[in-house]
């Protein structure tokens, strides 16, 4: 028998406490439902729930519609673009209604300096060093593309550069899973460097004043040649 009433609680309480310690409740324990199991307490029996419509994971709402797909906000939907097959089976559009025509990032140096970058790692291998359509694949037998080089690709506008690296077009594969939306813009940046690279007309525009020109039009600050 137990002497008095101290002795009594201290043993309640030292069995309460041996309880806590030894049941243990781990997560893997509590009552949830595996991914697919059935569930009786929803009435289409099923654990796994839709999403709540309009769900959208942060960080994926993807609201910048130039920006991801390279289009116009609201393009006409009765504006059919007419595509033809020429003699090398490649797909010519030369109408582009949807594209945009102006980079939806700033167009900087280090954004065409990635551009380069990425395109020869990607593209190269069939596009060729300058995009002249005779990378090492295509000197090996693979359907050449065509050149970045003529009037009606200097002209095509920078959306459908975008398009074409995201879906793919005729024979070329899409490069959406490999290439990030922001780096699919910095080749196409790249694209229009080297277009202007191959253009006599653009290069004239480009070059210096001649040395003639007024002292004012010098750089200033020294040596610089
Ligand atoms: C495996 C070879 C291959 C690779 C790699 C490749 N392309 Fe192409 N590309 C082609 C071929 C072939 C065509 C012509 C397709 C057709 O017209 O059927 C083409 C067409 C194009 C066109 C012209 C579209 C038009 O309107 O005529 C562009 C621009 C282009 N590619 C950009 C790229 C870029 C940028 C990359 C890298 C991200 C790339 N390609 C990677 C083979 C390739």
């Amino acid at each position: 028998m137990l002497r008095s009433k101290p002795a009594l609680m201290g043993i309640i309480l030292l069995s309460v406490f041996a309880a806590g310690c030894g049941v243990r409740f781990d997560m893997q324990d509590q009552p949830r439902y595996k991914t697919y199991k059935k569930s009786d307490f929803f009435k289409d029996g099923r654990a796994s729930r839709e999403l709540p419509e309009g769900t959208v994971a942060r960080g994926l709402l993807k609201d910048n519609k130039a920006f991801y797909t390279g289009k116009i906000d609201n393009p006409d939907p009765n504006v059919q673009v007419a595509t033809t097959t020429n003699a090398a089976g490649n797909t010519i559009v030369t109408s582009f209604p949807n594209s945009i025509d102006e980079f939806p990032v700033p167009v900087t140096k280090e954004l065409v300096d990635r551009g380069q970058e990425r395109f020869n790692i990607y593209c190269i291998v069939c596009h060729g060093p300058v995009g002249a359509g005779d990378g090492m694949i295509v000197r090996r037998g693979f359907g050449a593309p065509p050149t970045y080089h003529d009037d009606r690709l200097r002209n095509a506008p920078v959306g459908h550069f975008f398009e074409v690296i995201s879906n793919g077009w005729g024979k070329m594969n899409g490069y959406a899973a490999q290439i990030p939306a922001a780096d699919r813009w910095a080749i196409v940046a790249y694209i229009r460097a080297l277009q202007v690279s191959q253009d006599p007309a653009e290069i004239m525009n480009l070059s210096p004043a001649a040395p003639a020109a007024s002292p004012a039009a010098q750089p200033t600050g020294g040596a610089r040649q």
